[in-house]
C-alpha cells in the first residue's frame, strides 16, 4: 500500500492523487445529562485512517494497528468502513479505497473509539472524491460506523469528533446539530480502568421507560447545563451535572464508581460521570491544578477499588484536524 504516513505533518491531513489521511480525536458521549445527545471532543488520543483510491468499488481494510488489533476485516462489520461502502452505493462511485488504520483509541472504554476510526475514514475519503463532503455529509456516513457498533444510531461521539467542542445532537433526520460554547479554562480529566464494556451490552441495561419524573429532572439538568455553558455560570454547571436518567442503571458495570466520583467531586471537580458507555470516567475541572488533584485522586480511588487505569488531561478547546 502507498502509504501516506511518511508525508504527514503533525495532525495535518494529506492528500496526494489517490492517498489520503486523517486524524479524529475520541470523544465523551452523553457528557452525563446529555444522553445520545450531547457530546464533547477529548483530543487527547484519537484513530487515523490512512486511504488509497482503488480501481474497482469495493472496500479493503490493508492492516489495523495500535492500541487495538483485534478488529473485524470485513468491511460491513468495520466501524471505520461501514460509512464508505454507503458512500460508494449512494454515489455511485466506479472506484473504491483500501484503508489502513491506526487505533489510537481503546476498544470498549468508552471514549468514542468507533467514531474516531469512522469519522478519520469519511475524512480521508472525502479527500479523494471529485468534490469533497460537506460535514453534515461527512456526518451521516460516519454514523452509519456508529451503528455497527452500538446498535443504534446516535450522534453524539460522531459530532463532537468530527467538528470539535461540545455539541449537541438535536436531531439526526434532518441533521440538526448545535454547538455549545465551554467556559474558559475548563479542563477534562478521563481515567479507564483496565477492563472493556461493550457499548451494545451498555446500552441493554438502560430500561426503555422510565418515571416521568426521571424525565423531568433530566430535562432540567441538562437545560441547567446548556444555560451554564452559555453563560459561563460554573455553579450553574455543577448544580446541573448529574445523570439521573442513564448514570444509575450503569453504575453497577463499573468496579468503584461511586468512590471514584466523590473523590473526584472532593477534589473539586465540576461534575464526574460515565464517559459514553463505559467504563472510563470523566470529570469537569475548573483551571490546571484542580484538574491535577481531580486526576490523581480518582486513579487512586480507582486503585483502592483494585483497578489499573490510564489517565489523562486535555482542556476542550483544541480543534484537532
Ligand atoms: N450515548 C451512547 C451510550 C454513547 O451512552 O450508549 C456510547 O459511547
Amino acid at each position: 500500500m502507498d502509504r501516506s504516513s511518511d508525508r504527514l505533518d503533525g495532525d495535518r491531513e494529506v492528500a496526494e492523487a489517490d492517498v489520503a489521511s486523517a486524524f479524529a480525536p475520541a470523544s465523551i458521549g452523553n457528557v452525563a445529562v446529555g444522553y445520545d445527545a450531547l457530546g464533547c471532543v477529548f483530543p487527547a488520543v484519537g484513530d487515523r485512517v490512512h486511504i488509497r483510491r482503488t480501481h474497482t468499488p469495493t472496500v479493503r481494510i490493508e492492516s489495523i494497528t495500535g492500541v487495538v488489533t483485534d478488529l473485524p476485516r470485513d468491511p460491513v462489520k468495520n466501524t471505520a468502513t461501514k460509512g464508505l461502502l454507503r458512500l460508494i452505493d449512494e454515489r455511485e462511485l466506479s472506484f473504491g479505497f483500501a484503508l489502513a488504520i491506526e487505533k489510537g483509541v481503546p476498544l470498549g472504554s468508552g471514549m468514542g473509539g468507533s467514531a474516531a476510526s469512522a469519522v478519520a475514514a469519511i475524512r480521508a475519503a472525502s479527500q479523494l472524491l471529485d468534490v469533497p463532503l460537506a460535514p453534515d455529509a461527512m456526518f451521516r456516513y460516519a454514523l452509519q460506523g456508529e451503528a455497527v457498533a452500538s446498535g443504534a444510531l446516535h450522534g453524539d461521539n460522531v459530532a463532537p469528533s468530527l467538528y470539535g467542542g461540545l455539541v449537541l445532537t438535536r436531531a439526526l433526520d434532518p441533521l440538526d446539530v448545535v454547538p455549545i460554547p465551554i467556559p474558559e479554562r475548563i479542563r477534562c480529566v478521563l481515567v479507564r480502568p483496565h477492563m472493556a464494556i461493550e457499548t451494545r451490552a451498555a446500552r441493554r441495561v438502560v430500561p426503555d421507560a422510565v418515571p416521568l419524573g426521571t424525565t423531568v429532572q433530566h430535562s432540567a439538568n441538562l437545560a441547567g447545563f446548556i444555560a451554564g455553558c452559555f453563560q459561563g455560570d460554573l455553579d450553574l454547571i455543577r448544580r446541573s451535572f448529574d445523570d439521573v436518567l442513564v448514570e444509575p442503571h450503569r453504575a453497577h458495570l463499573i468496579p468503584g464508581f461511586r468512590s471514584v466520583q466523590a473523590a473526584a467531586r472532593s477534589a473539586g471537580a465540576l461534575g464526574c460521570s460515565i464517559a459514553g458507555a463505559g467504563p472510563s470516567l470523566f470529570a469537569w475541572c475548573h483551571g490546571p491544578d484542580t484538574a491535577d488533584r481531580v486526576q490523581a485522586a480518582m486513579v487512586e480511588a480507582f486503585a483502592n477499588a483494585g483497578m489499573e487505569t490510564d489517565a489523562w488531561t486535555t482542556g476542550l478547546g483544541e480543534t484537532v484536524s
